[in-house]
């Protein structure tokens, strides 16, 4: 299989081959394959490796949003890696066999940032597919007329459908944790609260961030009528405000009645909004199949800076070697008139450094 999600790893497809993407789009259309479709096309579902019980029910009956739950998952993690890509954990992962990897099998910070950028990636792909009308059981938003919009001003353009995207995330992302149940008071069962607590974080981020969009119509550009809609934010939006969560994110623990409480109290108690976590982080720098830790050994560092990416810190104090690496850039460019720039091509050699 393609994907193989192991217990306690992202409970979502996280990437979907191009093979089985088609088979997705092929078994959707009944004139291609009408027998697929007749029989509800189960072969769709039970191919998706990975999926619990609850999720297998709701991709039968929701098959056309399963290429978009993939590639809102994928979108996801390639914001994580952006995101990551100068700290220690870049979000990449051990075993191959899932996005995640093993990192997943401890409640960390990163973990946190894992769950809850999957989920926004879900709502905002499905949200999308809703507005450009490629969903059956949806379509542009029909969120209320905000109240402070000039009245002159139309609403209805057809908006990204946020009320649906988020339900249906929290349906189908959820349904992984809800079916379990843990005796009260378990690490189990924190770690089942914890997962909660961030999906939800993450999707809310996308609805906090969306936002109001206006087109201007009228004689020649005089902007006499705007016509306004629901909009998401850029997604690089959502992984910058999550970025800021996963840094300021709060350490929890189980209470005696078995409710997640703050292990620091004086500070202000996380939100719904924010992001949560039970474990410490390890410090990433070696390879550990426990932790989910890649090491960094082998990752370029920069010898001049002194935050995460510094080779002091990035390399953990093992060291670097330096390489002469060549870089091809844009070089010389010149303006030609009208309108284009032309650029030639350089070569330079720099300095790499890369972790011992
Ligand atoms: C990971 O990928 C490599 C190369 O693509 C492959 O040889 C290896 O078998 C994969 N490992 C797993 C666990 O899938
Ligand atoms: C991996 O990490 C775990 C948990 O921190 C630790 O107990 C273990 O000794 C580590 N293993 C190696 C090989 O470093
Ligand atoms: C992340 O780090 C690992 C191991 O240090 C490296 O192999 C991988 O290429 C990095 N991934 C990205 C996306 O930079
Ligand atoms: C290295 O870090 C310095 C200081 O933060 C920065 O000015 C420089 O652009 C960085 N170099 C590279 C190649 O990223």
């Amino acid at each position: 299989p393609f994907l193989s999600i192991k217990n306690n790893t992202i409970a979502l497809i996280v990437c979907v081959p191009p093979t089985l993407v088609s088979s997705v789009s092929l078994a959707m259309n009944p004139l291609l394959i009408p027998e697929a479709y007749i029989i509800g096309a189960q072969p769709l579902c039970s191919q998706l490796v990975g999926l619990s019980q609850g999720q297998k029910k709701l991709c039968q009956l929701y098959q056309d949003h399963m290429q978009y739950i993939g590639e809102g998952a994928k979108t996801g993690i390639r914001e994580c890696q952006y995101q990551f890509r100068h700290r220690r954990w870049n979000c990449s992962t051990v075993d191959n066999s899932s996005v995640f990897g093993r990192v997943m099998q401890i409640g960390s910070r990163e973990t946190a940032f894992t769950y809850a950028i999957s989920a926004a990636g879900v709502v905002n792909a499905v949200s999308r597919a809703c507005r450009e009308g490629e969903l059956s059981s949806c379509g542009c938003s029909r969120a209320a007329r905000p109240k402070d919009l000039p009245r002159d001003w139309l609403w209805g353009g057809c908006g990204d459908n946020l009320n649906y995207g988020y339900r249906f995330s929290k349906e189908f992302v959820d349904a992984r944790e809800r079916e379990k149940s843990y005796p009260k008071g378990t690490a189990e069962s924190a770690r089942l609260l914890m997962n909660l607590h961030n999906n939800e974080a993450g999707r809310r981020t996308v609805s906090d961030l969306a936002h109001v969009s206006c087109k201007c119509h009228g004689v020649s550009g005089s902007c006499s009528l705007k016509t306004c809609w629901l909009q998401l934010a850029d997604f690089r939006k959502v992984g910058d405000a999550l970025k800021e969560k996963y840094d300021s994110a709060a350490s929890m623990k189980l209470n005696s009645r078995g409710k997640m409480v703050q292990m620091h109290s004086k500070f202000n108690p996380p939100t719904s909004h924010d992001l949560v976590y039970i474990d410490g982080s390890p410090d990433y720098c070696l390879l550990n199949h426990t932790t989910g830790s890649l090491g960094t050994v082998g990752r370029l560092c920069n010898k001049t800076s002194e935050g995460m990416d510094g080779c002091e810190l990035m390399c953990c104090g093992r060291g670097y070697d330096q390489y002469k690496a060549q870089v091809v850039e844009r070089c010389h460019c010149k303006f030609h008139w009208c309108c284009y720039v032309k650029c030639k091509r350089c070569t330079k050699t720099v300095d790499q450094f890369v972790c011992k």
